[in-house]
């Protein structure tokens, strides 16, 4: 067996997989969130650890086999999350999460200092990022900051409660907005025009890299009777690109849940996306990985059940849609419900529905409602044309719109592309087994784990007539932002 655990940013889930990619067991523990101010959002890393150990022991009560059976365990973790420590490795201060918007002031000094930061880090300074973070100890938390000896992030924090080591592997590194995504290395001309030395950085190493063995004492607790190594693990978005089987570039991935992800592997680390897409290191070694995000995918879904149809079910909510044509009648939906991130980086816009009817019914604002986030998505995408020629021969769909057939037509028209969705999805836990049964030595590499683990339902098509109609509206869509941006 492998074991896979995801540092989620509510809780931690673990899947026990055997060599050919099954589910044995899993189980999962929460921890909380901490909002002691308005856009703060924090973490005790302790609370990390509590929940890995609770998780791995309950996989091996159930699965006892397990516990003489594992060969290699590995991570996937909420991405950009500043963890600091001082020179005993003790914690420093709470960790300060990704969707923490308190660091728009060292957004813009960072923007301002460091002249090369998109060609160095490939990315634009976004308050999610940790260097802003970095940044605002710095200032803010001067007796904290002068204690700093180390930072790491949520996957490594606990990679280290597990084995004693620490490291940081690329694909979280370059989500620090710290690294030089085509060197792989720390930015020395970032940490001097910033005055962070690079000495707090850690060691990098690649995501399927042995950090060491399990803890003894550890190991003991479980009841484990074999030494069991660990490997680095890797940034949830690219775990879940690997546990989506997205290995190779002709593939992209739509992602759907709270914020929506259009994802697209790349082999070089030299495009020039000029900061419109987030462009980071992959899991997979040397590999490189885009992504646009959709800040309210499904949270713009979730707020319209909520608002016009709270006691529905999604399903009953959604079962007009396909009766409604495609562009919905003329009613278009834009889904900046809480600002957007790509293409626009605009956190003062907002949402709109636009060419109301009077023939329109619920149906039609449903419908409006999906076609709208896919447009956005198509955004990405579109990106990615403009910018590196993309033209992708399959996409996976994941997340909540991977569940609803109306809404998977609906993928394939808009992005002009066949659709096809996962026999079993489990994210980027997926991934992190993944990553320990690369670094275990199942497979040679990513691509020949990924051909034993991730299998496919039947594709989706596009039909020419509707991607023909849906041209038009997305050519609507795009005047949106325009038009509405001073009204915000
Ligand atoms: C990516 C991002 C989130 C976190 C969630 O840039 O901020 O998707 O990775 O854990």
């Amino acid at each position: 067996y492998v074991l896979g655990l995801d540092l989620g940013t509510s809780g931690l889930k673990g899947i026990l997989v055997n060599k050919n990619g099954k589910i044995v067991d899993e189980a999962s523990s929460e921890y909380p969130l901490l909002t002691p101010e308005r856009g703060h959002s924090e973490q005790d890393p302790a609370e990390w650890f509590r929940a890995a150990k609770e998780v791995m022991a309950a996989i091996f009560k159930s699965t006892p086999d397990a516990k003489d059976q594992l060969e290699g365990i590995s991570f996937s973790g909420q991405m950009h999350t500043l963890v600091l420590l001082d020179e005993k490795s003790e914690v420093l201060r709470p960790a300060i999460l990704w969707n923490d918007v308190r660091t728009t002031e060292q957004c813009v000094t960072i923007t301002d200092k460091v002249a090369n930061l998109i060609d160095i880090t490939k990315n634009k300074a976004l308050e999610g990022f940790t260097l802003p973070k970095l940044l605002w100890v710095k200032e803010n938390e001067p007796d904290v900051w002068s204690k700093v000896n180390m930072f790491l992030l949520p996957k490594d924090y606990l990679g280290y409660r597990l084995t004693g080591n620490k490291q940081m592997e690329y694909s979280d590194a370059a989500g620090t907005l710290f690294l030089d995504v085509e060197k792989r290395s720390w930015s020395e001309e970032i940490g001097q025009a910033l005055d962070i030395s690079t000495s707090i950085c850690p060691p990098l190493v690649n995501s399927n890299d042995e950090i060491g063995k399990l803890d003894t004492d550890l190991a003991k607790e479980l009841g484990l009777t074999v030494d069991v190594p660990v490997y680095s693990g890797g940034a949830d978005n690219p775990c879940a690109a690997v546990g989506a089987g997205i290995v190779r570039p002709d593939q992209g991935m739509a992602s759907i849940g709270t914020s929506g992800v259009f994802l697209s592997y790349e082999e070089t680390g030299d495009k020039a996306y000029n900061g419109h897409l987030h462009y980071f290191n992959h899991v997979v070694p040397n590999a490189y990985y885009t992504m646009g995000v959709t800040l309210a995918a499904g949270s713009s879904l979730n707020w319209f059940k909520k608002t016009f149809a709270p006691e529905e079910s999604f399903e009953d909510l959604l079962k007009g849609v396909k009766d409604v044509k495609p562009g919905s009648d003329g009613l278009l939906f834009a889904p900046y419900i809480s600002g957007e991130r790509t293409p626009h980086t605009d956190s003062n816009i907002r949402g709109t529905f636009l060419g109301m009817d009077i023939a329109h019914t619920r149906d039609h604002f449903a419908r409006a409602v999906l076609e709208g986030i896919t447009f956005s998505l198509k955004d990405s995408y579109e990106l990615m044309k403009k910018h590196s020629n993309k033209d992708f021969k399959q996409i996976v769909s994941v997340g909540g719109g991977a569940k609803n057939p109306d809404w998977l037509q609906m993928q394939a028209d808009i992005f002009n592309a066949p659709v096809v969705t996962l026999e079993t999805e489990q994210g980027p836990a997926m991934g992190a087994a993944m990553i320990a049964a690369v670094g275990t030595g199942w497979f040679s590499d990513f691509e020949a784990c990924s051909k034993e683990f991730v299998h496919y339902k039947s594709e989706v098509k596009p039909n020419s007539d509707t991607v023909a109609q849906y041209e038009k509206v997305y050519a609507n869509y795009k005047e949106v932002y325009p038009t509405i941006k001073d009204l915000s």
